[in-house]
């Protein structure tokens, strides 16, 4: 049975939610699942924008089958060739052999390398600014390397005012029934996933995410269409203003995140005892961490939204606690810049992770270390205690 979603007079969601997913691109946890959107519109040529991933293919093509009732599809538009998009191409060519399929040069590169099939006579390459005239709408499409993949493009329709983003505005979670972000509570359930969807999955294409949004400033757009999860009709400025700040690697706010990995439960000790400095010291925004508890897509997201980070770290194994050094990999490898950071290390035989993450850090751009690390030796003794005072001091100087 069909589930589509009608957006507009002839613009279609025929899409689905996944919600048996656990990890999505097997990294990143979805306890909420995840929506792949896919957009038919039936102008006097069909146009699909976008596809779907394999787990929800069947739901796909009830709703491609139902909306096109019998028309044959004439275009695919590969905004994103990332396979989450992608499963039903084989199957588009084989049951529409007048299928056009359009993308740029990078698209049918990597659409050769996922895919084994014969383009011959189905192939219509299109560039920055190309326009594709489909009956009464217009579609130009504008390149956007590396938001998030290196084929990126997203496709304006003139007529309808709309942007059909790909990845932009993206986020994890299926979608409950709605189909606008003006449907949701912006900050309690819209924003947290939006933000680590971001981090997680743009957050290192901060500089293409900004020569898009300067490629595209002047388009008088009246509706955002992404592949993941509910679209923008209005209040833009809610999500752009998010967009500007985490594209430039500006924290959202004030707010200290305090990850600690601990073994026995001192250096944890020491990370908790410091969260009570930074509250006393009227810090509203603190956030503590097990690194070995929390999945580091949350706390890279965090993150991005504070401006002050401290790690907190056993030795381990005459090295950096494993879990912490995968953490700091994470927000290198997210290239994460522009925030303070202090550093505590403890060690029973000697004194390493703090040396450790020091040299992770001094690879990582725009990260000011606090000089001094705050050592440890097993337990907390009360000068450890003082140096933590001094510590929550120096945050709050910062
Ligand atoms: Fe949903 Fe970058 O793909």
């Amino acid at each position: 049975m069909h589930n589509f979603r009608q957006l507009t007079d002839d613009l279609y969601n025929v899409g689905a939610n996944d919600r048996r997913i656990t990890m999505f691109e097997n990294a990143h946890p979805v306890s909420r699942g995840m929506s792949y959107n896919s957009y038919l519109l039936l102008d006097e040529k069909t146009v699909l924008l976008d596809g779907v991933d394999m787990a929800v293919n069947e739901q796909f093509w009830q709703n491609l089958t139902a909306v096109l009732n019998d028309r044959q599809l004439d275009y695919l538009v590969i905004n994103h060739l990332e396979p989450d998009h992608c499963h039903p191409i084989p199957e588009l060519l084989r049951r529409y052999p007048g299928l056009t399929i359009v993308g740029n040069k990078k698209t049918f590169t990597m659409l050769d390398q996922f895919y084994d099939v014969d383009l011959e006579g189905h192939k219509l390459e299109v560039n920055e600014g190309d326009v594709l005239q489909t009956g009464k709408h217009s579609l130009t499409f504008f390149l956007a390397p590396m938001v998030h993949w290196p084929e990126v493009m997203v496709t304006y329709d003139s007529t309808s005012k709309i942007l059909f983003c790909a990845d932009v505005f993206g986020t994890f979670g299926a979608t409950d029934g709605k189909m606008y972000a003006d449907e949701y509570k912006f900050e309690d359930e819209y924003l947290p996933e939006v933000r680590r969807y971001y981090a997680t999955i743009i957050g290192k294409y901060g500089r293409n995410v900004n020569n898009l949004f300067s490629k595209i400033a002047d388009l008088d757009i009246q509706m955002y269409c992404t592949l993941h999860g509910p679209n923008w009709r209005k209040d833009f400025h809610l999500i752009l203003d998010k967009y500007k700040l985490w594209s430039s690697y500006i924290p959202e706010e004030r707010g200290v995140v305090i990850c600690y990995g601990s073994v026995y439960g001192n250096t944890a000790l020491a990370a908790e005892i410091l969260a009570n400095k930074l509250a006393d010291g009227g810090v509203e925004n603190v956030r503590v961490y097990d690194v070995t508890s929390t999945h580091p897509s949350y706390i890279l997201s965090d993150c991005f939204r504070f401006d002050r980070l401290v790690f907190a770290s056993s030795t381990f194994n005459a090295d950096l606690f494993p879990y912490m050094e995968t953490l700091l990999l994470e927000l290198k490898a997210h290239n994460l810049t522009n925030r303070t950071v202090a550093l505590i290390e403890n060690g029973s035989w000697a004194l390493l992770s703090g040396t450790r993450m020091r040299e992770i850090l001094d690879r990582m751009k725009g990260m000011t270390v606090l000089e001094q690390t705050l050592s440890l030796k097993s337990s907390l003794k009360r000068p450890d205690v003082e140096a933590l005072e001094e510590l929550a001091k120096a945050l709050l100087a910062e």
